[in-house]
């Protein structure tokens, strides 16, 4: 699994900064480290949707520190 977080000035001022430390946290605490590569990315042209994160092919808008969660636990769950 990859999980690509926008690290674009527009995403990573509105939170993704946070999500990517929350994301962190989840993945250390679930001991999913070694399943997850987790990457940093350039803008993906849909900052007016974001935050945005994607999840293997699936783009994901609107991410925030406490909404992550949820969707990581869809996604591993
Ligand atoms: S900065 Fe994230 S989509 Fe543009």
């Amino acid at each position: 699994m990859v999980i690509q977080i926008c690290m674009g000035s527009s995403c990573f001022s509105r939170g993704n900064n946070k999500t990517l430390k929350a994301i962190q946290h989840y993945l250390k605490e679930h001991h999913l480290e070694g399943e997850v590569v987790l990457k940093g990315n350039h803008c993906f042209g849909e900052c007016s949707r974001g935050p945005i994160l994607k999840i293997n092919d699936t783009l994901h808008e609107q991410v925030n520190s406490a909404n992550i969660v949820e969707l990581l636990e869809k996604t591993f769950y």
